[in-house]
């Protein structure tokens, strides 16, 4: 990719619908809704021992419980059938499936994403898994974890194991989620498990991620059948310079290298940028990292890019002196750490974006998924997208009513899809969109607190209630459109 464009973006105005075969889904990953963490053989992730560790989760929260979806599966999937959803997007947990990260895998886990998908195709629903979703077992964090060239093996082993299990029904296969936050809020900042600082780990995760991604494409494509689409989801960051200076733009540029290109260089182009291994030279020894052969096997192509989108980011170089109303460098990622989550870049500025915010703090432009669409389209012609995330966390409140009132929720979702079908207006291929998240769940270092989803979860009972927005988007997903405002 090219440094990031901040010119105007084309009105989200002119098809009233969206593309007749356009997927209709929501997410959810298997740490923040299973629960079961000790059952039929699972044995902890680098996310247990994480969230167990004193400090590290708001109010020590632990996937422990979750919402209990591995008991509650059957209920959820009749949720997901009120909304009419298309497809659904699942995680399958590596620990529960390979407990040890290495050897045969266990029956029991795998039955039950068997029993899932099962019920999924029951009901209509297409099963889109992926394959890691940060839980990573402890055991392989043990010997190194993601900074060994090793777990880029076992995971493609991992791989190979689900595919075998689930091939014949899962058409639709993510090697990883949002590599970005296991390289660089994992092993960098620490405010994701397993909570390393050390930026020098986090490059070598981020390689070896890119590594066991090209792997798993090769694992998945020999043992599943030829129509099966495979996609990886990453968190791209649309930067935008706080003004047109040169050191801003600067700012920007090592941002995008460091946030997007470190990984879209490889997958997509074969190579990584020139400009990330100039910026991190004094991190990392590229040379003796890259083995030879390995960019092929990144660059094995893939059917679908999934994007996960949520904020826009706004980064000025560090000015002399104090800088008056700039953000911390925390803002721009999902940690709350006080280091920049981007490698060698802690002297760049992140800036709050004025105008209203998510329950997160994250600032509300749908601009920023246009654009970034826009220009995946512009740098990638030919390679179809898929928006795998786009969601909002608000501080919802259920009535004496039994009613889950949430406006601000349906603002967001509309003015995200209407930047989806401006994108598609102006010729992008953008073939899917899934929703985070299904349901209210454990978001990560933030506990319980922040809830994403169109079910609201009440975690004493596990009741889950339709949320309004649940409503609007069955009858977005009823007329392949969005509804009028107010309607
Ligand atoms: C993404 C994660 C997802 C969820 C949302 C809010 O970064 O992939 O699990 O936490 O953010």
């Amino acid at each position: 990719m090219t440094p990031p464009r901040t010119g105007p973006t084309p009105a989200a105005t002119a098809a009233p619908a969206f593309p007749a075969d356009f997927l209709w889904g929501a997410a959810t990953a298997a740490y923040q809704i299973e629960g079961a963490v000790d059952v039929d053989g699972r044995t902890p992730s680098i996310w247990d021992t994480f969230s167990r560790t004193p400090g590290r989760t708001a109010g020590g929260d632990t996937g422990d419980r979750a919402t209990e979806h591995y008991h509650r599966y059957r209920q959820d999937v009749r949720l997901m059938s009120e909304l009419g959803l298309g497809a659904y997007r699942f995680s399958v947990s590596w620990p529960r499936v390979q407990p040890t990260g290495r050897g045969p895998a266990v029956e029991r886990g795998l039955d039950f994403y068997r029993r899932l998908v099962d019920e999924l195709l029951e009901h209509g629903i297409e099963p889109a898994v992926t394959l890691y979703h940060w839980d990573l077992p402890q055991d392989l964090e043990d010997i190194g974890g993601w900074p060994n060239r090793n777990t880029a093996e076992r995971f493609a082993d991992y791989a190979t194991l689900v595919a075998e299990a689930l091939g014949d029904r899962v058409g639709i296969w993510t090697t990883l989620n949002e590599p970005w936050c296991s390289a660089f809020l994992g092993y960098g900042s620490g405010v994701h498990a397993p909570g390393r600082a050390d930026w020098t780990a986090a490059l070598r995760a981020a390689h070896h991620l890119n590594l066991g991604h090209g792997r798993a494409v090769e694992a998945l494509r020999a043992a599943l059948p030829r129509q099966a689409r495979i996609a990886v989801s990453l968190n791209l960051h649309e930067v935008r310079p706080l003004t047109g200076s040169a050191a801003d733009r600067e700012a920007a540029r090592r941002i995008d290298a460091v946030g997007n290109r470190v990984f879209t260089g490889p997958m997509l182009d074969g190579e990584y940028p020139a400009d990330l291994l100039l910026d991190t030279a004094r991190l990392v020894d590229w040379g003796e990292l890259i083995h030879e052969g390995d960019l092929a096997t990144i660059a094995r192509p893939i059917d679908v890019l999934g994007v996960n989108y949520y904020n826009p980011t706004v980064a000025s170089a560090l000015p002399e002196g104090p800088a008056p109303g700039a953000a911390t460098a925390s803002d721009a990622g999902h940690g709350d750490g006080a280091q920049s989550p981007f490698a060698g870049c802690a002297d760049v500025l992140f800036h709050r974006a004025p105008g209203p915010r998510t329950e997160m703090g994250w600032p509300i432009d749908p601009t920023g998924l246009t654009d970034l669409l826009l220009r995946l389209h512009r740098e990638h012609p030919g390679l179809p997208l898929m928006v795998t995330e786009n969601g909002a966390a608000f501080d919802d409140r259920v009535t004496p009513e039994g009613a889950v009132h949430d406006p601000q929720r349906i603002d967001y979702l509309r003015g995200h899809l209407d930047a989806v079908r401006g994108a598609i207006a102006a010729g992008v291929d953008v073939r899917g969109y899934f929703l985070w998240s299904l349901m209210d769940n454990f978001e990560w270092a933030y506990g319980y607190g922040k809830r994403f989803g169109l079910y609201y979860v009440d975690y004493d009972t596990q009741a889950r209630t339709a949320k309004d927005s649940a409503r609007w988007y069955a009858e977005v997903i009823r007329r392949n459109a969005l509804p009028d405002p107010g309607a």
